[in-house]
């Protein structure tokens, strides 16, 4: 019975990740393709990561809860719509996560930003968090915007980070995830909703996702010294 139990969660496990990935749109494909490509210059690869943002959180404000709005034209009639009723909070984790950001706020340009500093140990591959800047995000809508997924460890640090400070859900958006960082957060938190344009199977010994992209911070901004 109990074996029969265990199997069962697990595939229930492996339905709730499948379901938690929104990768089907054409844009995405074309969009991922061109930052995989490492001659992409890092003009081009922030405009992409921007893109993605922005057709990710389209994605998460069909989730929202909406509000009846009607509008008098100039024809002296009215129309009446239905337009999204939450303002959730974003945070980003420094450095990739800003091009992405800059995405998601073309959806909510009216939200407020929270910034995180995380660095993950080329080693150990443990993330540290040395820098939070966050406004209030008690009983809010959280979008977690980071561009990779890799081992889920910077992800992780920053929700448990928002999860002290009692949000209402907890949103990720990252451009690609793998499949270990995935069910690692879900594991964690499976109320977590994370929407991914693309999601990748393995990392390498350096723990960079493979076939991935390389270091998206590096491709975005210059590499660390
Ligand atoms: C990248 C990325 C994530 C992290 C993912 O940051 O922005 O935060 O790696 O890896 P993980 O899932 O294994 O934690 P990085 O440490 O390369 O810093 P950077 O953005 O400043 O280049
Ligand atoms: N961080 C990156 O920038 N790329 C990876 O593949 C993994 C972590």
């Amino acid at each position: 019975m109990k074996q029969l139990l265990a199997i069962i969660a697990l595939i229930l496990s492996f339905t709730t990740l499948e379901a938690k990935i929104h990768n089907e749109r054409t844009e995405l494909h074309h969009l991922v393709h061109t930052i995989r490509d490492p001659q992409t210059d890092p003009k081009h690869f922030r405009r992409c990561l921007k893109k993605i943002g922005e057709y990710l959180a389209l994605e998460t404000l069909q989730t929202f809860t909406r509000k009846e709005v009607e509008v008098r034209t100039l024809t002296k009639a009215s129309a009446t719509h239905y337009l999204c009723d939450e303002k959730p909070v974003l945070v980003t984790i420094m450095r990739a996560g800003l091009p992405l950001l800059l995405g998601v706020q073309e959806v909510f340009p009216n939200s407020e930003v929270g910034f995180l500093g995380t660095m993950r140990d080329e080693e150990t591959l443990k993330p540290s968090t040395t820098y939070i800047a966050l406004p209030t995000i008690k009983n809010k809508t959280v979008i977690l915007v980071d561009t990779m997924l890799a081992t889920g460890g910077s992800i992780l640090d920053a929700v448990k980070i928002i999860e002290e400070r009692g949000p209402a859900q907890i949103i990720v958006i990252c451009a690609i995830a793998a499949k270990d960082g995935i069910a690692r957060v879900l594991s964690h938190n499976s109320n977590i909703t994370i929407y991914a344009a693309a999601t990748d199977p393995i990392l390498n010994e350096k723990g960079y996702i493979v076939p991935g992209l390389g270091d998206a911070g590096d491709r975005s901004y210059g590499e660390k010294h």
